[in-house]
């Protein structure tokens, strides 16, 4: 079991690595704690639950809505919800995406923890803060920034994750290799058969290692002012493409991280031989890295992001693997690269 503290201006939150479920009361007040979990969680691990009221969420992306958190507001109303009440979220990054806005507007905020139960919940969605929902088709637009007291990862949990599941998650893990940790790079491309059959020790190691990155990250620029925003890797094609093609998160990601690569190719910060290391990674691993069909789309989906300032656009670009930086690009130049694909 590893523990980081991740303190910022906002409190201080507990990441604990290779906790188990089962040990979730030591963290937690003895009552007024309310449980948000999604149906499929609760159906694969109702058993494990410690004994407080559970709002059940429907699996999936279009629970992140205000529709879903105004039902949870009402149930936490009839269930006498207070200032002092706790709220725990178990699942995935659904999950802690929506019990987190629940619980950080909910009075003004109330505490709350998450039992992360998804490879990509742990290296990252648990991590960190934010919190978002998605307002039409612009994803987590509305949210806020509030630590979690505590999360646990679990490891165990992760045996039940469909295959799809798992791999959409080790996208992040490639993502925090890029950003910061050439070792864990090479350790991806030399044990990706553990990696995939999901041993004990290469998941304690990429969970720890991802969560070590984020974390000193989180805690130098909470607010995301400036390196904080090395964590878009990967996200502004990538959130474009989970939007338009309707693809998991983490594999929305992957296709991200290699228009990244290229375009830093591109801009001669990354070699050839770099940018086919990192394809032929994010393949080992069983996720996709090209996507056919409508980039006009995408584009315009990429022009509504958040990193948009006028005709510019930040993009986080890699130099060499294991190391990034943030380069504003012109509108022009990326419809101009984006029409060599075609
Ligand atoms: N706030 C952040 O910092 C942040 C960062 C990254 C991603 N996210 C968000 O996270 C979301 C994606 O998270 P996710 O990939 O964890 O998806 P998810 O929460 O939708 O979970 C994926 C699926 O796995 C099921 N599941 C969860 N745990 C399981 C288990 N242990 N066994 C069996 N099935 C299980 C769920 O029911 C769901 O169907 C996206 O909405 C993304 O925007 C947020
Ligand atoms: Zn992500």
């Amino acid at each position: 079991m590893r523990e980081f503290k991740i303190e910022t201006k906002n409190g201080t939150s507990n990441v604990i690595v290779g906790e188990s479920i089962k040990n979730v009361l030591k963290y937690l007040p003895t009552k007024d704690v309310f449980i948000i979990t999604d149906s499929e969680v609760y159906r694969q691990y109702a058993s494990l639950f410690p004994s407080f009221a559970v709002f059940e969420i429907t699996p999936g992306e279009t629970s992140k809505s205000f529709d879903c958190v105004t039902e949870i507001y009402s149930w936490l109303i009839g269930n006498e919800a207070n200032r002092h009440s706790f709220v725990l979220g178990i699942g995935g990054g659904v999950v802690s995406d929506i019990a987190g806005f629940v619980a950080s507007t909910y009075m003004r905020g109330v505490e709350f923890g998450f039992v992360s139960t998804t490879l990509l919940s742990q290296v990252d969605a648990s991590v960190g803060g934010k919190n978002g929902l998605n307002f039409g088709n612009v994803k987590n637009v509305i949210g806020t920034i509030r630590q979690p007291k505590f999360v646990l990862c679990d490891g165990e949990l992760l045996s039940s994750l469909s295959e799809p599941e798992y791999v959409a998650g080790l996208a992040e893990v490639v993502k925090h290799a890029l950003i910061a940790d050439y070792e864990m790079f090479k350790f991806l491309e030399n044990h990706y058969t553990e990696v995939l059959n999901r041993s004990v020790y290469s998941i304690n190691y990429m969970v720890e290692r991802s969560v070590a990155i984020k974390s000193a990250i989180v805690q130098a620029d909470e607010f995301e002012n400036n390196i904080r925003k090395k964590l878009n890797l990967g996200h502004t094609w990538g959130h474009a493409v989970e939007v338009c093609h309707g693809l998991r998160h983490g594999e929305s990601i992957s296709i991200g991280l290699v228009f990244a690569a290229q375009l830093s190719l591109r801009r001669l910060l990354i070699t050839h031989q770099e940018c086919d290391r990192i394809v032929g990674l994010l393949r080992k691993l069983g996720l996709p890295t090209i996507i056919s069909g409508n980039f006009d789309k995408i584009l315009s989906v990429v022009q509504n992001d958040k990193k948009r300032f006028g005709k510019n656009i930040d993009f986080v670009l890699m130099q060499g693997v294991g190391s990034v930086e943030i380069e504003r690009i012109a509108l022009s130049e990326l419809h101009e690269f984006v029409a060599t694909f075609k």
